[in-house]
C-alpha cells in the first residue's frame, strides 16, 4: 500500500508502492480516453504548480491532472512573482502554505530543493524535477510506457542513452528499473557519465552498436546544455554520428524494441527526427498521454494518505473515480 506523504524521488519507494500508483495509472489511462474525464478524488483540495524551471509536459499534465480530479488548480507565475525581488525559495513556499494548499508540485534547478522544502510545508510535495537529482513522475510515466507496451516491467533490457551526467530522468529510471529488476545498460562518452557510475549497477558501453544490442527498450537523453559549465562533446555533429540514434543503429536492438525519449527533443542531436516519429518503433507520443494518468494516480494516492492523516480517509475512495 502507497504510504507516502510526499513524492520526492523514486528512491525510498517499495516495489509494491510503484506497482499501486502504475495500477491506478492504468485506470485513470482509461478515464482519460472517454468523453467525460472528470472524477472526484482531488475535490475540495488546492493544488499549486511551483515551476522555478521551463516545463512544458510536466506542467501541463500537472495541470490538467489536477483539474481532472477537481482540485483547484493554481499556476504560480514565478516570472512575474516576488522571487524577481530576491524572495527566497524557502520564504516563497511558506507564503504559499499559509494559503492552505493540499499538494504543492515544485520544479527547481537546485538537486534537494524539494526535499527541503517537504520538511517545511504542510502539505504533500511532489517533485516536479529538481536538478540532477530526480524526476520520478517521468521514471513513473516511463515504466507505465514500457510495461503497457510490453506487457511486463521486469526482466528487460533497457538502454538509457546520451547525457547520463547531466540527467535527473536518468537517476530515477535507474532507480525504479533496477527495483522491478531489469537489466541496465548505460550509453554515452565517459564525459557525460555520471561519477561513481560503477556503484549503479549498470553496465557501461561507449559504443552504441556494442550497447544497443537486443535490447527490449532504448530511452534516449537529451544533451542537458543548460547543467554543463564545459565543452563535453566535441561538436553537435560528432556526437549525433557516434551517439545519435537513427535507424542504422536501432538496427543492433530487438526488432520489436521500443524508442522513448521524455522530451523536450534535439532533433538531429540525439535523434533522427523521422524515426521521433515513426509510431511503428516511438512511443514518445504514448509517454506523453502516460504522463497526465501518472500524475492522476500519484496526487490521488497522496491526497488519501492526507485525508486519511487527518480523519477525513473516508472522503476520499481507495480508487475515487468518476462513475462508468
Ligand atoms: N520531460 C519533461 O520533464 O519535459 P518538460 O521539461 O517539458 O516538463
Amino acid at each position: 500500500m502507497f504510504a507516502q506523504r510526499h513524492l520526492l524521488g523514486i528512491e525510498g519507494l517499495t516495489r509494491p508502492e510503484v506497482e499501486e500508483i502504475l495500477d491506478l495509472a492504468d485506470r485513470y489511462v482509461d478515464l482519460n480516453r472517454r468523453p467525460d474525464k472528470h472524477a472526484d478524488a482531488l475535490q475540495g483540495l488546492t493544488q499549486i504548480n511551483l515551476f522555478f524551471e521551463n516545463s512544458t509536459r510536466t506542467q501541463s499534465s500537472f495541470e490538467i491532472a489536477g483539474k481532472r480530479l477537481g482540485a483547484d488548480v493554481m499556476n504560480m507565475a514565478v516570472a512575474q512573482s516576488s522571487v524577481k525581488k530576491g524572495e527566497t525559495l524557502i520564504d516563497t513556499a511558506l507564503t504559499l502554505n499559509a494559503m492552505h494548499p493540499d499538494l504543492l508540485v515544485v520544479r527547481h534547478p537546485s538537486s534537494g530543493a524539494c526535499n527541503l522544502l517537504a520538511q517545511k510545508v504542510n502539505c504533500s510535495v511532489l517533485n516536479a524535477g529538481d536538478g540532477r537529482h530526480e524526476h520520478p513522475t517521468q521514471a513513473l510515466l516511463d515504466a507505465l510506457t514500457i510495461r503497457r507496451s510490453k506487457g511486463r516491467l521486469h526482466r528487460l533490457n533497457v538502454a538509457i542513452c546520451g547525457d547520463i551526467a547531466h540527467s535527473r530522468v536518468a537517476r530515477s529510471n535507474i532507480l525504479l528499473l533496477g527495483l522491478m529488476e531489469n537489466r541496465i545498460r548505460l550509453i554515452g562518452p565517459p564525459t557525460l557519465m555520471p561519477s561513481q557510475v560503477d556503484q549503479l549497477g549498470v553496465e557501461v558501453y561507449e559504443d552504441m552498436r556494442e550497447g544497443l544490442e537486443d535490447v527490449d527498450v532504448v530511452m534516449m537523453l537529451r544533451l542537458q546544455k543548460e547543467r554543463m559549465d564545459g565543452a563535453f562533446i566535441p561538436s553537435e555533429r560528432e556526437y549525433y554520428h557516434r551517439f545519435g540514434l537513427d535507424p542504422e543503429k536501432l538496427a543492433y536492438a530487438k526488432p520489436d524494441a521500443i524508442v522513448m525519449h521524455p522530451g523536450p527533443m534535439n532533433r538531429g542531436v540525439e535523434i533522427d527526427g523521422i524515426l521521433a516519429d515513426d509510431i511503428n518503433r516511438s512511443v514518445i507520443q504514448e509517454q506523453v498521454e502516460m504522463g497526465v494518468a501518472v500524475r492522476m494516480a500519484a496526487m490521488h494516492l497522496l491526497a488519501r494518505n492526507l485525508k486519511a492523516g487527518s480523519g477525513q480517509g473516508h472522503e476520499i475512495p481507495a480508487h475515487g473515480m468518476s462513475p462508468g
